[in-house]
């Protein structure tokens, strides 16, 4: 089945161009398969992932837990399909049942809580906790599970691990291995999203909660934050036929100026209930007057930092052409993770909100750069549109969301180049792009005359009339050419190196260009700042991992 051919993982798959030049690439994938036999519409892995999730439960354990006791206590509820631990601020286990009778029955078995000197909410949620009372049910093993890593490795061990690679292009793939979200991690996000749908549905019975961005658009690296959508089209979205005579019945339904207003105070309820009454969630904040008001808060158990929007469906079909473009061939997402993570080695993206570039920009300005190649590598948004089948349109508030979700009906473009090409082509393209003058839009596949004075001009793809990165200023951009231009340089020079060899290689490559600035100040100091050459901070950086070993 599909699952089990994910649990295997390290999925073996060959590009149409690969084949030509017979070269295998390994790509270690989770939802988003390229042009394989698994390939799934992103609705359909919507669906399927979320059902999973209503199906899991989280809870908390000893770190020295019998996982085979464990698992046999629980199956009194019913077939476990599958399982796994994690640590976060303690152990934790995800169970998925096979049926979702088993929730039912383990709801009836759960006790409250026994605390002395404080009271409890009784919201019954599916984030349990296991104890183990006088004479254990669970006795503890000497070991204890092994647990599935939730979080990327330190960045001087990913150096170390891309410089024994004796490519770019396996330098790329396996940087994705170490930095990609796991099978895991994807369930651990759509069960949180799941636990917040019980939340919300106190209010809203038929909402969904459902993950958008980075955890579902292919380009997520592990420890991302956990973008939410509080969806009640259930509930708006479906009217049933108004009959042209005759009597009709509809709901009474408390009324606001603007959708906007309508958002706020829906985000206010929920984000109040999540604050009082959702277990494990801390440091709940309200935005609600950003352009997109949203609720921000830290769900403990699972470490995420989420987001939980609502009535944001576009930003849904934004994640969903991401996760396209990114299924079309594997080097999309290979570049994508390349250039993300090498920007956040440069401070060129923050996880603080501010005058820098952002991931979703960044990859956009990579999409274009695909575009804009001499035989472009993906192909246009409005190719795409045209493509599209009667059941693909979409007009979300008046703009045209429509494009073809079928990846079969794409024809493949002719591209050959390497990884190693395209990565310098990148910092080539943007070193000497005219950004004074024109505008990035994939939905063109071309530069275009810029329609405002800023900085930097990226077409929101489907809210034609903003750019996505009109928070960037100039002295942000000009930091993002310099280091274009000292990327490629990089490159070039990592080209005509002899790679080191032995038990800790030099960084060439990749992982030369992943090397941070000795000294790298925060985001606050670093206008000043004046860059070392890049041969004096390999230096470094190897002098400091010789100290490790
Ligand atoms: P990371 O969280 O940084 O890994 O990437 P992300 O793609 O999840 O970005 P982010 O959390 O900032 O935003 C989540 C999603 O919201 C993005 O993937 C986009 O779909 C959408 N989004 C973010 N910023 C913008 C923007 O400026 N304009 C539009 N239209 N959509 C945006
Ligand atoms: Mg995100």
């Amino acid at each position: 089945t599909y699952f089990d051919q994910l649990s295997r993982l390290n999925v073996l798959f060959i590009t149409q161009y690969q084949v030509k030049e017979l070269r295998w690439v390994n790509y270690f994938l989770t939802d988003a398969q390229t042009r394989s036999e698994g390939w799934k519409a992103f609705d359909a892995i919507q669906l399927e992932r979320q059902e999973q999730a209503e199906r899991s439960v989280l809870i908390s354990c000893h770190s020295k837990t019998n996982e085979k006791k464990f698992l046999k206590y629980l199956s009194i509820h019913g077939d476990i399909k599958n399982s796994f631990f994690y640590e976060s601020y303690g152990t934790y286990a995800v169970v998925e049942f096979a049926n979702q009778e088993s929730i039912a029955s383990l709801h009836e078995a759960v006790n409250l809580p026994v605390v002395s000197n404080e009271s409890v909410v009784p919201f019954k949620s599916r984030l349990l906790s296991l104890r183990s009372l006088g004479a254990a049910v669970v006795p503890n093993s000497q070991t204890g599970p092994k647990c599935k890593p939730q979080a990327t490795i330190p960045l001087t061990e990913l150096i170390q691990r891309l410089s024994k690679e004796e490519s770019i292009d396996h330098q790329v793939t396996s940087l994705m291995k170490a930095y990609q979200v796991t099978e895991e991690n994807t369930r651990l996000r759509f069960l949180v999203c799941s636990l917040l749908k019980d939340i919300a549905a106190a209010y809203f019975p038929e909402c969904n909660v459902r993950p958008f961005g980075s955890s579902v658009n292919g380009f997520g690296k592990l420890g991302c934050d956990l973008d939410m959508f509080l969806d009640l089209d259930g509930i708006s979205g479906r009217n049933v036929a108004m009959p042209k005579a005759g009597l009709v019945l509809e709901y009474q339904m408390k009324r606001s100026n603007s959708e906007r207003a309508v958002t706020q105070s829906i985000l206010s309820v929920v984000g109040e209930c999540v604050d009082r009454f959702g277990p494990g969630c801390v440091g709940v904040q309200k935005i609600l007057n950003a352009r997109c008001p949203l609720v921000r808060f830290s769900h403990q158990p699972s470490n995420f930092q989420c987001d939980l929007t609502a009535n944001n469906r576009v930003a849904m079909k934004t994640s969903e052409l991401l996760y396209l473009y990114g299924c079309l061939d594997g080097r999309v997402r290979g570049l994508v993770f390349a250039v993300r993570c090498w920007a956040r080695v440069h401070s060129v993206t923050s996880s603080i909100p501010g005058a820098w570039i952002s991931n979703f920009s960044l990859t956009v300005m990579v999409l274009f750069y695909l575009q804009r190649r001499a035989t472009p590598l993906i192909p246009t948004l409005d190719h795409l549109r045209s493509l599209a089948g009667p059941a693909d349109k979409s007009v979300i508030e008046g703009n045209d969301c429509t494009f073809v979700s079928d990846l079969s009906k794409i024809q493949p473009q002719d591209n050959t180049e390497t990884l190693e090409q395209l990565l310098c082509g990148f910092f080539h393209f943007y070193s000497t792009f005219p950004f004074a003058r024109k505008s990035i839009n994939i939905r063109k596949g071309k530069e275009q005359t810029k329609p405002e004075v800023v900085p930097l001009h990226i077409q929101n793809p489907f809210e034609v009339s903003l750019n996505v990165s009109k928070n960037v200023n100039a002295a942000q951009l000009e930091r993002f050419v310099a280091l274009c231009q000292e990327g490629a340089w990089q490159l070039e020079q990592s080209a005509t190196l002899t790679r080191g060899t032995g038990h800790a290689p030099s960084p060439w490559g990749l992982a030369a260009l992943l090397v941070p600035a000795a000294g790298t100040p925060g985001i606050k100091g670093r206008k000043k700042r004046k860059r070392e050459p890049a041969s004096e901070r390999i230096k470094s950086l190897l002098e400091s991992l010789k100290n490790k070993i």
